[in-house]
């Protein structure tokens, strides 16, 4: 294709860690990261700003409009700009979280983000690690590394709930499914699509996903 640097596409579901290992695999690999969810969560941010309901599709529509969404820095230390506002804190926070399944089921927003995404993907130099949910499937099918994070429901439960330690452990559970079942109307990413290896981190740790996925792409991508 037209790319020239080492797409690799990674999708999983929530707590697989597919956020940090894809930033840490970036940054061993030297390579540029994309977190397709922070533009979902952007464009959630932008929808609540203006007062709009994230479950009105027009309404959502209509937040598109001008929508320009900046991302950049280190992987370790991403920053987020929306409209010039710098919202890398404000996209994590339960009210956004709550809307942004909402905004990711409108077609257009999927349209939208995605000719975003596939722009950047072109333009990394030497390469780039792009996480999602439907970055194997729809977003970047031809990449060079396609990858599934996965791990036990249980697991998932366990290491969200160590990230926010005021919560329950069964509500974390609970919500989790919730907000899975809820995206995985929009995109299958609880199954891989062929040709996409499957990377189950259910008994591995943080430092052995991360080096399972770098030489996944060492071997596949086929670079030093
Ligand atoms: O990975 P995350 O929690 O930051 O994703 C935020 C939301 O955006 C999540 O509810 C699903 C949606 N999303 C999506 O539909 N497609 C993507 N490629 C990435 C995220």
């Amino acid at each position: 294709g037209a790319a020239v640097g080492v797409i690799v596409a990674v999708d999983g579901p929530a707590g697989s860690g597919k956020s940090s290992v894809s930033r840490a695999a970036a940054a061993a690999l030297g390579y540029d990261f994309l977190d397709t969810g922070a533009a979902y969560r952007a464009l959630a941010w932008r929808v609540l700003e203006q007062g709009a309901d994230p479950e009105d599709a027009t309404a959502v529509e209509r937040a598109l409009d001008g929508f320009a969404f900046e991302s950049a820095g280190d992987p370790a230390e991403r920053w987020v700009r929306v409209d010039g506002v710098d919202v890398t804190d404000a996209i994590r926070t339960p009210s956004v979280t709550a809307a942004v399944s909402g905004i990711a089921r409108v077609p257009a927003v999927r349209t939208r983000l995605n000719d975003g995404f596939r722009a950047r993907l072109a333009a990394a130099e030497p390469g780039v690690v792009a996480e999602g949910r439907d970055i194997t499937t729809v977003v970047a099918p031809h990449a060079d590394v396609r990858v599934l994070l996965t791990a036990s429901p249980e697991v998932r439960a366990a290491r969200r709930a160590k990230e926010l330690p005021d919560e329950d452990r069964s509500a974390v559970a609970r919500s989790m499914a919730e907000r899975d079942a809820k995206d995985s109307r929009v995109v299958d990413f609880l199954e891989a699509a062929e040709g996409v290896t499957t990377l189950d981190s259910t008994d591995l740790d943080f430092d052995g996903t991360v080096d399972a996925l770098v030489a996944l792409v060492r071997q596949t991508a086929d670079v030093e």
